[in-house]
């Protein structure tokens, strides 16, 4: 027997439909299903990259290799930026006419028809070809006006499809959303990747490959990034817990505990894993004082037990709370936690998570992975703006897109009524490529 499906059929937009109804919005939209560019771009095939490839081209930075890296990501962004308009395109009309939604895919399309001074107007997919180191500071600037332009996409999005929920089949709006976010990360990489090794270049004249070639940094040290994290929200004022009859001042932040191989060091991103190993311990952190102050009020708060091993092939590390798992009625498995849909994620449709996302998306100041913006800007009662910020829940989805995006995992495993076990695994020998095709 046949269910009928709850979900409207997933029809794309139409030429003519779309630019019917866009064009009431802005007049760039106009031209843009007309454009035959976009649709060249979008056929061209992205080329994905490895970790290994970057710390590779990068270790023996010269002019003449940096030239060629600004013209691989010259040539390459426009390709994958149009790839992303045509996945917005394909999104239900209803969904894609939501305004965040909309404001996305006008950034979309306005980098892609982005104008860069150089001489005269270009835009960046006809940005003339660099040359010289000069003409390659020029680009790093332009590139760095994009970065920020975008800077809010992640919560404009990810309020533009909590609220499109409804009208979305949940695995069609994860897999757009994973894409989405996935890709993004893929061209900050690229871009950021670039910029640092042209600072470098500028600086030193060379990049010094022991401590950190571009964004990569290759003798990252694990246990030094846990206690930074530790630091750093040990240092946030105490958040309100929400318990009735408590005084949450008085529940402290629990300890981290940090064993098994201290020693660990592995070539890696270092703002993605300060990013991961942050949301992580931060979770616990608020958990762990949450059920304690529930269950054992009088006692010292149990400490938070992180457990770095390197394996042959990974780095694992290893998160354990005493916080209670993860009991909420609002997901049926710990993985739900990672989801943007409403039917699997039953917070994001509340009304305060909506709130917390809009303030976050319409104060321009974005989210980035940068820990000190992190800290700064949209850590809920963070170091310069506490408790302003409600909680967003981007954390844990976007520590699972940070952990796959080089083949590595993030799986949460819930002992209900006593606590999580966080596992974390990350590729040692970064071989694994981009993991999505970007
Ligand atoms: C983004 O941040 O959303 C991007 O696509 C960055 C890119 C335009 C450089």
């Amino acid at each position: 027997m046949r269910v009928a499906s709850p979900w409207p059929p997933a029809r794309s937009l139409r030429p003519s439909s779309a630019v019917r109804l866009l064009s009431s919005t802005t007049a760039s939209y106009n031209n843009f299903y007309r454009n035959r560019q976009l649709e060249r771009y979008a056929a061209r095939e992205t080329r994905r990259l490895s970790l290994r490839q970057l710390v590779f081209f990068g270790r023996s930075m010269n002019e003449e290799r940096l030239i060629k890296s600004a013209n691989y990501v010259r040539t390459e962004l426009p390709v994958r930026i149009a790839h992303r308009i045509r996945d917005l395109q394909a999104l239900p009309y209803v969904v894609v006419t939501q305004p965040d939604v909309a404001k996305v895919y006008e950034l979309y399309w306005t980098a892609f028809e982005k104008r860069g001074f150089v001489k005269s107007l270009y835009l960046i997919r006809r940005y003339p070809q660099i040359n010289t180191t000069s003409d390659n500071e020029k680009f790093c600037n332009f590139l760095g006006s994009l970065l920020s332009e975008h800077s809010g996409v992640i919560p404009a999005l990810s309020l533009g499809l909590s609220l499109s929920s409804p009208h979305l089949p949940p695995d069609q709006l994860d897999s757009f959303m994973r894409r989405m976010l996935v890709t993004r990360i893929s061209r900050r990489v690229l871009v950021d990747h670039h910029v640092a090794l042209s600072r470098a270049v500028a600086k030193h004249g060379a990049v010094d490959s022991h401590q950190r070639i571009g964004i990569i940094y290759p003798n990252l040290d694990v246990k030094a990034c846990i206690m930074q994290s530790v630091k750093h929200l040990k240092a946030r004022p105490l958040a309100p817990l929400d318990i009735t009859g408590i005084d949450s001042g008085d529940i402290p932040w629990p300890d981290v505990v940090i064993d098994g191989h201290v020693d660990t060091t592995f070539a890696y991103i270092k703002e993605h894993f300060d990013y991961m190993v942050f949301e992580l311990l931060k979770n616990s952190m608020r958990f762990t004082r949450m059920f304690a102050s529930r269950h054992r009020p009088n006692e010292p708060l149990p400490p938070i037990r992180a457990t770095i091993v390197a394996g042959p092939d990974d780095i694992h590390l290893r998160i354990s709370d005493n916080g209670g798992g993860i009991t909420t009625p609002k997901v049926s498995s710990p993985e739900d936690l990672y989801s943007f849909s409403h039917v699997r994620n039953r917070s994001r449709l509340e009304g305060e998570r909506l709130g917390a996302l809009r303030d976050v998306s319409s104060s321009g100041r974005g989210m980035t992975a940068t820990f000190a913006e992190q800290l700064a800007d949209i850590t809920p009662a963070g170091v310069s703006k506490p408790d302003k910020i409600g909680r967003i829940g981007l954390g844990l989805p976007m520590s699972n897109i940070y952990a796959t995006y080089f083949g590595g995992s993030l799986d949460l495993m819930s002992l209900d009524g006593w606590g999580t076990d966080v596992y974390l695994r990350l590729p040692k020998l970064g071989t694994n490529l981009e993991g999505i095709d970007i």
